[in-house]
């Protein structure tokens, strides 16, 4: 026997998923930011499945495309059943001796350490074939366990084949199953389809491993939430909630604060550094990392952003942008692509930066558009200035030095550029480039015409 083989895997993915009532293909479907098959895919890798193979066929481009070359393909082009499924793997794992994880696309919640359980007790049962089972209080719809007299698994009945006795059966099969490479690939060709659906189910690989003398072992679990499978929007749903609080619970085994659980979404990729606190209502996406010491929400939308240390982040929506130390952004602040903030900046309510570069301590407070820019370390940005970085074609910069006053209600019409320890005086519109330490004035020169108000009102009389 080659027990201390690496383990090879085997996903099924080739099915359209027809009770999600959806385009697109069932396994693509999302929990906590990631594809049901990925989660399958992490937890083989996890268990030391080096190169799982997906057996793709509905939207299979879409997989490739989706899932990337972590994976092996094959393709099943017509979904005549889970056997046939496992079967089109058969010739490029030719020769894979070594144990073969099976598991559906579709059963996100299983982890690397109930595969690498699984993997244990097949070794050390001895067994052809082991099955990952629990026991329902509602099974309907999963294939049920027939046990034989000697606690070993005589065969799995699907539903839709089984007698009325056999539902009475609450031991539900998980359809994740360890095989023995050699005895799998033999089995596979000769399975017939002669059942309610007319398709190779692969629960008949565990019949004649059986009926071959073979050992089939039932491995059950109490958590069935570890092999919830997804059929429908419904269970999709389920297991988000169930994904959602495994993270959130490694979060705060972490060192992190998490105000609100039930109102605080963090996808499976966040990294959030010790002493962070995470307030209610807070949405983390994407390839979000927060550093150490931080505070975001109440109300934050964060997705792919990086962001250092201390910082503080208020009511804001922030997408693909790199926020450095002890920054304070918000609330209602909007930080979209390109952003890049240095440590100590400080943008307030109502601004909106966009692919523009802010050096250390830049700060603006209230109010402001800074679009396609770049602005020296210490500037302040008055209240209501924008940079008109658009003409209707094309975009321009607008460069900005350091230690620059830009005073409020400043209209910036790029391309522009202003130069360090510069003085924009409240009101202006500048059109023309502005020099080192200059004062710019772009607006109409005030008139004071004393005694006016009297003579006005003398007129009215
Ligand atoms: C299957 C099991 C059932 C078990 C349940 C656990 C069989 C016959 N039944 O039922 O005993 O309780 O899983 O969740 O195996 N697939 C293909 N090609 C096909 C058919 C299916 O790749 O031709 C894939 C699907 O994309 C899916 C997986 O296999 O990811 C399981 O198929 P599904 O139709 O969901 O099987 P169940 O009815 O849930
Ligand atoms: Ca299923």
């Amino acid at each position: 026997m080659t027990q201390s083989a690496p383990p090879a895997g085997i996903i099924l993915a080739a099915g359209k998923g027809t009770r999600m009532k959806s385009e697109l293909p069932k396994v693509l479907h999302r929990i906590c930011g990631l594809p049901l098959a990925e989660w399958v895919g992490r937890a083989m890798i996890e268990a030391g499945v080096k190169k799982p193979v997906m057996v793709i066929g509905h939207g299979g481009e879409l997989l490739q495309e989706a899932l990337g070359d972590k994976y092996e393909y094959v393709w099943q082009r017509d979904q005549l059943g889970t056997g046939h499924a496992a079967l089109q793997a058969a010739e490029l794992m030719a020769g894979c001796s070594g144990p073969v994880m099976i598991a559906p696309g579709d059963t996100p919640l299983i982890s690397g350490e109930v595969l690498k359980a699984l993997l244990e007790r097949h070794h050390t049962s001895a067994s052809g074939c082991t099955v990952a089972t629990s026991h329902l209080a509602e099974p309907k719809g999963y294939g049920r366990i027939v046990r034989d007299g000697t606690g070993g698994i005589g065969r799995i009945v699907e539903q839709k084949d089984a007698t009325e006795r056999e539902l009475q059966i609450n031991e539900v099969n998980s359809g994740i199953y360890i095989f023995d490479g050699t005895l799998l690939f033999e089995i596979l060709p000769t399975l017939g389809n002669e059942n309610t659906q007319g398709e190779y189910y692969i629960t008949d690989a565990l019949e004649k491993v059986s009926k071959g003398g073979g050992k089939v072992e039932g491995m059950p679990f109490d958590d069935f939430s570890l092999l919830l499978g997804v059929n429908d929007r419904w269970q999709l749903a389920q297991a988000e909630k169930i994904m959602r609080q495994r993270i959130l619970m490694r979060h705060a085994m972490n060192g992190i604060t998490l105000q609100d659980p039930d109102t605080t979404y963090i996808e499976a990729d966040v990294k959030i550094g010790q002493d962070s606190t995470i307030e209610a209502n807070t949405h983390l996406r994407g390839s979000t990392a927060i550093g150490q010491g931080c505070k975001v929400g109440p109300n934050t939308l964060m997705v792919d952003c990086q962001v250092g240390n201390e910082t503080k982040i208020t009511m804001s929506h922030l997408f693909q942008a790199k926020i450095g130390s002890k920054v304070k952004v918000g609330p209602f602040a909007n930080i979209r692509p390109g952003a890049v903030l240095a440590d100590n900046c400080k943008i307030g309510n109502f601004v909106e930066i966009k692919n523009a570069q802010l050096g250390e301590a830049v700060a603006a407070s209230h109010l402001t558009y800074i679009g396609d820019a770049e602005i020296g370390a210490g500037s302040n940005i008055g209240a209501g200035t924008i940079t008109c970085n658009y003409d209707g074609h094309e975009k321009f910069r607008t460069k900005i030095g350091a230690k620059t006053f830009v005073g409020s209600n400043s209209t910036l019409v790029a391309p522009l550029t202003i130069g360090d320890d510069a003085f924009i005086a409240a009101g202006s519109v500048i059109t023309e480039d502005v020099p080192d330490t200059a004062l710019a004035l772009g607006r109409a020169r005030q008139e004071v015409k004393e005694g006016w108000v009297l003579r006005w009102r003398g007129r009215k009389k």
